[in-house]
């Protein structure tokens, strides 16, 4: 699977991701940057924040309760905002594009 990573200056970093792993993992692999991802995935830190391209955000879904609780302590928080964490990639995101907020913290 494809995964796209656009942070503030329009730089691009494609990888290649596979199933069952999230999108946050994906990044912290492939060493893009501006996801930390400090807390391993646990859904406990908010340092992998990332807004879903709106034509990706029927798939990707909305956060859980416990991720928009988690959401709200961010900078930057957009209708599209998930945590990479959270959002496991599968088939029908194959191609997916998220943009990187200008900072985790
Ligand atoms: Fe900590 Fe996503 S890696 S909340």
């Amino acid at each position: 699977m494809q995964l796209t990573f656009i942070d503030r200056s329009e730089q691009r970093y494609v990888v290649v991701a596979d199933r069952g792993m999230s999108v946050m993992q994906a990044a912290v692999e492939n060493l893009v940057p501006g996801i930390l991802g400090d807390c391993g995935g646990a859904c406990a830190c908010a340092t992998c924040h990332v807004h879903v391209d709106p034509e990706w955000m029927d798939l990707a879904g909305p956060p859980s309760e416990i991720e928009a609780q988690l959401l709200d302590g961010v900078l930057d928080l957009r209708p599209t905002s998930r945590l990479a964490c959270q959002i496991v990639v599968n088939d029908s995101l194959d191609g997916l594009v998220v943009h990187l907020p200008e900072s985790q913290i």
